[in-house]
């Protein structure tokens, strides 16, 4: 598994919550401030930079961490982000510091920050009238810190990460994900919309890269029919960390009539009587979920010498 290091500076901890949530989405992950910098993270295989701006420079013993270490953040995918209150300027100062030091980053993302006035030592709260005036931004306390922007950034940060996976050849995988498929015959399906999320252990068979599901109904059917993206997982019971077999899939499900061609088809490979399904006392639904991305996690991939996690767009 790729591991990543996030390395942060800042006083006030805005760019430190955001380091926070980096390390979260984009895990195996360890947080750090450049102080507190060990030797033993030059093996971790993804650096992320933060920090902030102050009086329109990057901190500055980020810049410092930067230009002692660069020959080995030349050597690394690295990405880099900064928190400040002016995104324009924010990016300028990243863009100096990827000139200047010669590294080619990933991702650089200016986020928004946030100024509370009463926090601030009181070098800074004579600084920080200069800026604001300069910038034409009232004399109080602002918050430009979005959430939902930096969940986004680390979702970015983590799709990169796995650019970097060691891949197994496509075909290879893909025969490897559908016996895995295949041997096994229950999921958990999750399905949510709005502020509902509903989690259900269910059987399903493998047919032409979808999985089909039959339901004779319940909560499900009231996220699927508002929402039509589903997870499902499929895995072993955890034996250890040396024998991990477990997948994500996510997809896209649709509610197959009783009066499709289809319907029938999946009932006869489940060897089942289709007149006789009719004449039950309640419907019986078919759920079918085009496969759309498979995340695999499996220890075996260990001895084909690539990463234990691989990942299938179909
Ligand atoms: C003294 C001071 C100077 C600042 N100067 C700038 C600036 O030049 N440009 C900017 O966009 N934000 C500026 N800010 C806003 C900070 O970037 C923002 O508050 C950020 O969230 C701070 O990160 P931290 O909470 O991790 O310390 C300044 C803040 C302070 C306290």
């Amino acid at each position: 598994m790729l591991k990543t290091l996030v390395v942060y500076s800042g006083k006030y901890g805005t760019t430190e919550e955001i380091a926070k949530i980096i390390s979260l989405i984009a895990g195996p992950a360890r947080y750090c401030t450049v102080d507190n910098f060990k030797e033993e993270y030059r093996d971790f295989d993804f650096v992320v930079l933060g920090a902030p701006i102050y009086e329109e420079k990057l901190e500055q013993t980020m810049v410092e961490f930067v230009k002692q270490n660069s020959a080995w953040l030349n050597n690394k995918a690295v990405a880099v982000y900064c928190t400040c209150l002016d995104t324009n300027g924010g990016l300028r100062e990243l863009n100096n510091l990827a000139f200047e030091n010669q590294i080619n980053f990933l991702n650089l993302k200016a986020l928004g920050g946030r100024l509370i006035l009463d926090k601030l030592d009181s070098d800074d709260k004579v600084a920080i009238k200069d800026f604001l005036e300069l910038v034409k931004l009232p004399n109080e306390d602002i918050d430009f810190y979005n959430k939902a922007e930096v969940i986004k950034f680390a979702l970015k940060l983590k799709e990169l990460k796995e650019e970097l996976l060691e891949k197994l050849d496509d075909e290879k995988l893909l025969v490897m994900v559908e016996e895995f498929i295949s041997s096994h015959n229950t999921c958990c399906l999750a399905t949510c919309h709005d502020g509902t999320v509903r989690s259900t252990p269910i059987e399903y068979n493998y047919r032409n890269k979808n999985l089909y599901l039959l339901s004779e109904g319940g909560e499900k059917f009231s996220n699927l029919l508002l929402n039509n993206n589903v997870s499902v997982s499929i895995y072993d019971s955890f034996e250890g960390m040396n024998s991990l077999a477990g997948m994500q899939i996510t997809g896209k499900a649709i509610i197959i009539p009783e009066t499709c061609d289809e319907y029938g088809e999946v009932i006869e490979m489940k060897g089942l009587n289709l007149e006789s399904l009719k004449k039950l006392p309640v419907n019986i639904n078919l759920i079918k979920i085009q496969v759309g991305r498979v995340e695999f996690l499996y220890s075996k991939f260990k001895e084909m010498n690539v990463d234990t996690k691989q990942i299938v767009n179909y």
